[in-house]
């Protein structure tokens, strides 16, 4: 038997927001019936701007119910630009945790809220996941792209990982070698950014107050004003050894997405445009 939390029995048993809803805004489907697992996703949005409702349908064991209820109880209110931010492990964390096996439950949710919020976009008009790249598990239809971005996210580094997190490799296993190809892949990858990191660059031979002053002009000019149109803010405390020290404000302190809007879009800006070598912590 699973180790559930008693939050993913809670959810399972007492599913929040069941159903679908009538000429939805936006809706997401993903899975099948055949593979085991299905989810279809629609939600509204209201006068702000903000998902108002959001229900769902799932074919599935209790960790694809728990973790569906759980998504739509954590996107409900949130802008579709924070919506898009929540991860699996949002999902998986606000249950306590899901058991290794059942991870590739938090992801289906995941995917089924970026179908839906496609489908709002009218990005191919689909309201299916994309299939984005070459299909390495043809049991399970999933791609060479989301098998390197579960390893890269969650740091796999088995196949029994891999299809924990994705479900690719639980069939038949033909994709097996596949997949061990594309944890080397990733971990190739991973060295070769390592050893960028090492060479010197332009930023380098900035005084600290220079580089305070470009760390500052890009978070002031880029960064404040995308996060004040959904209400949120952030302060520049300090900058020590490449490490920017940052306090999110407004709808940002606290917010479920706070993690994935520090890493994915603060620190991914701050990469690109100042230097590869930075990164955030959030001071609160
Ligand atoms: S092709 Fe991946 S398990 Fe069959």
């Amino acid at each position: 038997m699973w180790d559930y939390t008693k939050e993913v029995k809670d959810h399972f048993l007492n599913p929040r927001n069941v159903g679908e809803i009538e000429k939805p805004d936006g809706i997401g489907e993903v899975g099948s019936m055949a593979c085991g697992d299905a989810l279809r996703l629609t939600f509204k949005l209201d006068k702000e701007g903000r998902i108002g409702e959001v229900k769902f349908k799932t074919f599935g064991c209790a960790s694809a119910i728990a973790s569906s209820s759980a998504l739509t109880e954590i996107v409900k209110g949130m802008t579709l630009e924070e919506a898009e931010k929540v991860t699996n492990k949002d999902i998986a964390e606000y249950l306590g945790g899901l058991p290794e096996a059942k991870m590739h439950c938090s992801v289906m949710g995941r995917e089924a809220l970026q179908a839906a919020i496609r489908n709002y976009r009218g990005v191919g008009s689909d309201k299916k996941k994309i299939i984005d790249g070459k299909i390495v598990c043809q049991c399970f239809g999933v791609t060479e792209h989301e098998i390197k971005k579960a390893i890269k996210d969650n740091h796999l580094a088995t196949v029994e990982e891999v299809t924990n997190y994705t479900k690719a490799g639980g069939g038949c296993g033909n994709c097996h070698d596949d997949i061990r190809t594309l944890i080397k892949e990733v971990f190739l990858e991973a060295q070769q950014e390592e050893a960028n990191f090492e060479k010197p660059t332009q930023y380098d031979i900035l005084t600290n107050i220079q580089k305070i002053d470009r760390v500052s002009h890009l978070l002031n000019d880029m960064i404040r004003p995308t996060l004040q149109r959904d209400g949120g803010d952030l302060e520049l405390i300090d900058l020590d050894n490449n490490v920017v020290f940052i306090k999110l404000k407004g709808a940002c302190s606290g917010c479920i997405g706070a993690a994935s809007t520090m890493k994915d879009f603060i620190e991914h800006k701050l990469k690109d445009d100042v230097s590869p070598k930075l990164r955030v912590k959030e001071v609160n």
